[in-house]
């Protein structure tokens, strides 16, 4: 008998996994009904998609997972309301059509400025409105950090218009718009490396300081079988939870190559490979649950190996990152979390 993750976790957190739209009449959908009770849009809430011109929103795909969600008492969370990526080029360009990055007059630039704030209010309100019943945990920025790039603030289009006011604009209509039930958060990856975790804790300090309404932290946790640490991503929870912040596991893979290895072990992943990862999947889901007081939920980047980002990154390859086979059949890495699920 396959145990279901989310009655296994039931008393610990609240287990999830992103989606697109189309599995949702596929097999895959019978997975997440059995264990999964959070579902988030793999691709399908991103900025293109939402508003691909602008004025122009696309809510067809969205709904089709808030429906889908509904009807199986499960709940969603948004992702995402600002990015740097799978943003439509007409945010960053100026009325004439011109990219606003080139702008050097410094009137100009302030006009530019202007402009994009306003486009991503009315992105932010008009998207928080419309969900604000259905959805209460949203990914209000993503991956606004870059220790390699100058202040380590992402040097993108966003970052180099406005400075870091996109990001307090942001939060400011999340709240404004979805009101107190909003849980707002701001997600990134790799914030177990301390440079990087230092830079969202200043960061984020920093805008609460201003009184900007930030609720939580978004760790999304894409790993590998090597590293890093378990303890450098529970201390980087307890950092935040110090400052009063909840921490979602919010995009939790975990690839079978090292991030700096190319190779492919093609369909069938070795058997020593898969049972580092199970050990690991195991000592994780431990750390989760004793420090379940700091850990709102955790979410998958997916559900089963034959859907993952990561069969195309970083080349094209087979991998197996989930719990879940290609067929859908549990992996060690499953019974290992169920085995962590019992432990003291
Ligand atoms: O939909 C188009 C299709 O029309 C087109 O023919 C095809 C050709 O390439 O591309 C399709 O779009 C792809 C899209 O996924 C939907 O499948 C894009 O090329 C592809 O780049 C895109 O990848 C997504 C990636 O974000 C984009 O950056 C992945 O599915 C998605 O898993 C990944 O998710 C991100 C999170 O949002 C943020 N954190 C990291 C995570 C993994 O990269």
């Amino acid at each position: 008998d396959i145990p279901s993750l989310l009655m296994l976790f039931e008393e610990d957190f609240p287990i999830g996994a992103a989606v697109e739209p189309n599995q949702i009449n596929s097999p895959s959908a019978e997975l997440l009904k059995k264990h999964v009770r959070w579902l988030v849009a793999e691709n399908a809430m991103k900025p293109e998609a939402m508003q691909p011109t602008e004025g122009h929103f696309q809510w067809t795909n969205a709904d089709r997972i808030v429906e889908f969600a509904k009807e199986n008492n499960m709940r969603v969370r948004f992702h995402t309301l600002v990015w740097h990526n799978q943003t439509g080029a007409w945010f960053f360009r100026d009325a004439e059509g011109k990219p606003m990055v080139n702008e050097t007059d410094p009137k100009r630039r302030e006009a530019n400025k202007k402009l994009l704030l306003e486009r991503l209010d009315t992105h932010v309100r008009t998207i928080v409105g419309r969900y604000k019943d259905e959805i209460t945990s949203w990914d209000v920025v993503n991956e606004v950090i870059e220790p390699g790039d100058p202040d380590g603030m992402r040097a993108s289009e966003w970052y180099k218009i406005a400075g870091t006011d996109y990001i307090a604009t942001a939060f400011r209509a999340a709240r404004e718009a979805g009101g107190p039930e909003a849980k707002l958060y701001i997600n990134d990856y790799g914030t177990d490396n301390p440079v990087k975790r230092d830079r969202l804790f200043l960061l984020v300090k920093e805008l609460l300081e201003q009184g900007v309404p930030i609720d939580g932290v978004g760790h999304q946790t894409h790993i590998d079988i090597y590293g890093p640490s378990v303890d450098s991503i529970i201390a980087s929870m307890r950092k935040f939870a110090d400052l009063g912040l909840d921490n979602l596991v919010t995009e939790l893979d975990m690839s079978i190559y090292a991030w700096n290895d190319r190779s492919d072990y093609g369909q069938v992943p070795p058997q020593e490979i898969l049972s580092l990862q199970a050990d690991r999947y195991g000592e994780l889901f431990k750390a989760f649950r004793r420090n379940k007081d700091i850990l709102g939920g955790v979410i998958f980047w997916g559900i089963a190996d034959d859907h993952t980002w990561l069969h195309g990154f970083p080349v094209a390859r087979t991998n197996a990152p989930m719990l879940f086979d290609q067929q859908h059949q549990p992996k060690p890495a499953f019974w290992a979390v169920v085995e962590a699920a019992k432990a003291e």
